[in-house]
């Protein structure tokens, strides 16, 4: 057994990260368990997460289970978890309790427990104590070694818990299967040294180690020989890519890289204001295959918050920024991230953020609550801010919010664009895709577009998404 604890997940040394690449192995014993068993994975929290769970699901078929989509017909049952937020945490608890009924009624079902939740003190302090009948709780530095717990669980029959609290290595040759035929999350480097004062994510993911860039390079090329059309470059951080190489090479460079294997799109997620360069908007400006669509948290309109959130940046810089995107590419769409009712933020700096708002007429934002995470910085501030008053904030900045992501979408009225066909939509008969800039296009178009890019009409427009024809047939 192995628990995670807090003061080891801060530590940050100067070690360079160490790339394993033998470390994946199914032992003989596990080879054949799943045979004729199912699984079912849920998933919780940001693209990282579901790019694990990718992992995650070619790991258990190497065991030969097979993939289900109802949970109640599983026999094994893996939960990855997000703790971002305390909301994201009390759906995970919410379902745990629906998973300890289904196991009433049949008491060999295996669960696993994994994912960022996991890297929690607290939490796997809790399913150690309380919550026995969870059958392994493993971290997100280990998925890999998934097929051993099995083993262990198969040999002893008792809760096997390894959570490792480090800055963690680079774990090369852990088999994926994708969700999609046609786009591809493709990790360029994990973990986080930003250390925002509010965030959970590097003491749940280690610190920040890129890949090689001839392993990226590598998988991109397979996924276009599988015919891949898109691939987004992961990472807490993007734009750091490289620092922690020796070799110098930053996230320019690789941009420029992944652009010559001539897959169609590259998005790449998140960016950091911090890290963005001039040389990174020349290359994204001049390259066509990487897709005119910024992800750009701002977190908030207000210097002082920005400052004790310890973002590294000021709203003048950033509006800088963003000025840059939009003189070096007048059509690319930028989305953005906002917290409200951070410990401290008063109604003036609130207003900062909507003048912000105003000013730069998002594309998107994702918008949240301020939600303590323990053991952050953030969560021992004073903050004397009612929730009432947070979710008033919220509302009001989400009108704002709504109203320019309609204005933006007007724009596309009548116009032709690009669109990825993916499959289909929840809309009546038709199918849905995204643009170059990143909008939901629900298309009436036949069958046979799935998986193409092709040019549609945008016919009519809404607050999260357009409606579209195809027009080159
Ligand atoms: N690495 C990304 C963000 C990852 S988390 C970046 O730095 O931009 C995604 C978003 O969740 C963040 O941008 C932030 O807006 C929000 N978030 C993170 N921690 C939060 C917290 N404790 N409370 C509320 N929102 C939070
Ligand atoms: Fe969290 Fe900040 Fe790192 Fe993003 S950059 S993951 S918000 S600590
Ligand atoms: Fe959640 Fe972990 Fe991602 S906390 S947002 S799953 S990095």
């Amino acid at each position: 057994m192995n628990l995670p604890n807090l003061s080891d997940a801060r530590v940050r040394t100067k070690d360079k990260s160490i790339i394993k690449r033998d470390d994946y192995v199914v032992p003989s014993s596990v080879k054949d368990i799943g045979r004729n068993k199912y699984y079912h994975i849920l998933t919780y929290g940001c693209q990282m997460n579901v790019h694990d769970s990718e992992n995650i699901g070619a790991i258990m078929e190497d065991m030969k289970y097979t993939r289900v989509d109802d949970m109640d017909k599983a026999d094994v049952i893996v939960i990855n978890t997000c703790a971002i937020r305390e909301n994201a945490h009390n759906k995970v608890m919410g379902m745990l309790g629906r998973i300890k009924h289904l196991r009433e009624i049949r008491p060999d079902i295996i669960t696993i427990f994994c994912g960022c939740m996991a890297q929690e003190e607290g939490i796997s302090k809790e399913l150690k104590d309380n919550y026995k009948w969870v059958d392994i709780v493993m971290g997100t530095h280990n998925i890999h070694k998934l097929p051993l717990y099995m083993e262990e669980l198969v040999n002893n029959k008792k809760q096997e818990i390894e959570v490792f609290s480090i800055e963690g290595d680079i774990i090369e040759g852990i088999p994926v299967k994708r969700d999609s035929k046609y786009k591809a999350w493709v990790n360029i480097m994990y973990g986080c040294d930003k250390f925002c004062t509010y965030c959970i994510v590097p003491y749940t993911r280690g610190k920040q180690r890129s890949r090689l860039p001839e392993d990226i390079i590598n998988e991109v090329n397979e996924l276009v020989k599988s015919g891949y059309k898109e691939v987004t470059l992961l990472g807490q951080n993007v734009n750091a890519y490289g620092k922690d190489l020796d070799i110098n090479y930053n996230m320019a460079n690789l941009l420029e890289d992944v652009s010559k294997t001539n897959i169609p799109r590259i998005r790449f997620v998140t960016s950091h204001p911090w890290d963005f360069t001039e040389e990174m908007i020349n290359v994204i400006s001049k390259c066509d295959n990487i897709m005119p669509y910024i992800h750009l948290p701002i977190q908030s309109g207000s210097n002082r918050i920005l400052k004790l959130m310890n973002r590294r940046y000021t709203k003048e810089e950033y509006i800088t920024l963003f000025n840059k995107l939009r003189e070096y590419m007048p059509n690319c769409s930028i989305s953005t991230d906002i917290i409200v009712g951070f410990p401290g933020e008063t109604s003036k700096d609130f207003k900062e953020t909507l003048d912000v708002v105003n000013e730069l007429k998002f594309d998107l934002a994702y918008t949240f609550i301020y939600s303590p995470r323990e053991g952050t910085p953030a969560s021992n501030m004073k903050d004397d801010t009612t929730l009432e008053e947070k979710k008033d904030r919220l509302s009001k900045l989400n009108k704002l919010v709504n109203k320019y992501a309609l204005l933006n979408n007007k724009k596309y009225k009548n116009k032709i664009v690009d669109v990825l066909i993916e499959g289909e939509s929840d809309k009546n008969g038709k199918y849905m895709g995204y643009t170059d800039t990143m909008k939901l296009v629900n298309v009436s178009c036949d069958k046979k577009y799935v998986g193409s890019i092709v040019k549609v009409k945008i016919t009519d427009v809404k607050t999260w998404s357009m409606d579209g024809v195809v027009v080159d047939d």
